[in-house]
């Protein structure tokens, strides 16, 4: 797992953004990303549609994969997954809508809605690197704890913890959905690199269960520490309850030029 601890927020768009450009590079233009909602990895985003813009990135022909989505909000609804991930994502990356998939949470499909987004997910080949926020309680996706650590793409129920989280962008709590259908974390393992972005002391509990304590379903993103190209980015806030930050900060400043280049192999490029 490799931890890399930025000054801020901004800092952290920056690194995840050139760690994604990265992969697009050594994958070609038919990189398959895995995209994650929540306010975490806005600054990510923006960074790689400046990239887009300069004309420094082309992903035209990539392919999306979001991590999730509410189960019964109307099409359209602003608070959708649907709709957040093409207001933040494919819009201003500029994606091909075609390619851009969302868990469909119409509760009319939702018993073969979860073995469809797998097989959606196959049929494009996997997922080269899939970016995940982290709630408070150690979620990925919604993930929520005392989840299985091989689960598929499933329906879930979300916690009282994550709906008053998520309440922020509703009118009220009562609007927050009660149920979601989520990536497994066994379908998040299956992504050929992972990207955990992280900011603010809201969620160095989270990060230090993570990176540092037991693999543990009561901490389901703990289960990262058994894949084997990870890289967690944070801010100084994220970060401040990391044991090993100061082994973390001097792996990454005393990256050799090998470990640099951006056609390096991911043996390369974690620690
Ligand atoms: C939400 C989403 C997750 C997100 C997490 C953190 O509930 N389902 O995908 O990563 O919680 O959200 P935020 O980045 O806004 O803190």
């Amino acid at each position: 797992m490799e931890v890399v601890i930025c000054p801020d927020a901004g800092g952290v768009g920056e690194v995840s953004a050139a760690t994604i450009a990265q992969i697009v590079t050594r994958v070609g233009p038919q990189v398959v990303i895995g995209a994650a909602t929540g306010s975490s990895p806005l600054a990510t985003y923006s960074e790689l549609a400046d990239r887009v813009r300069a004309g420094t990135l082309d992903l035209s022909q990539a392919s999306v994969f979001a991590l999730d989505e509410y189960v019964g909000l109307p099409v359209g609804h602003p608070e959708s997954y649907h709709d957040c991930i093409r207001r933040t994502v494919t819009e201003p990356l500029g994606l091909d809508p075609a390619r851009v998939h969302v868990p469909d949470g119409n509760p009319d499909g939702l018993d073969t809605a979860g073995q469809r987004y797998e097989d959606a997910i196959r049929a494009a080949g996997g997922v080269d690197v899939q970016i995940v926020g982290i709630g408070v309680n150690g979620h990925i996706g919604f993930n929520e704890p005392t989840s299985s650590l091989s689960s598929r793409t499933r329906v879930k129920t979300l916690t009282e913890q994550t709906r008053r989280d998520n309440a922020r962008f509703f009118d009220s709590l009562d609007e927050v959905p009660r149920h979601c259908i989520t990536q497994g974390l066994g379908t998040v393992m299956d992504a050929r690199h992972v990207l955990l972005v992280a900011t603010g002391e809201h969620k160095a509990d989270a990060v230090a269960a993570v990176v540092e304590g037991p693999v543990t379903a009561m901490r389901p993103g703990s289960v990262l520490q058994m894949h084997p190209h990870v890289t967690v980015v944070v801010d100084e806030a994220a970060a401040s309850r990391l044991t090993m930050a100061d082994y973390f900060r001097a792996a990454y400043d005393n990256r050799p030029d090998w470990q640099r280049n951006p056609a390096a192999p991911p043996s390369l490029l974690t620690v």
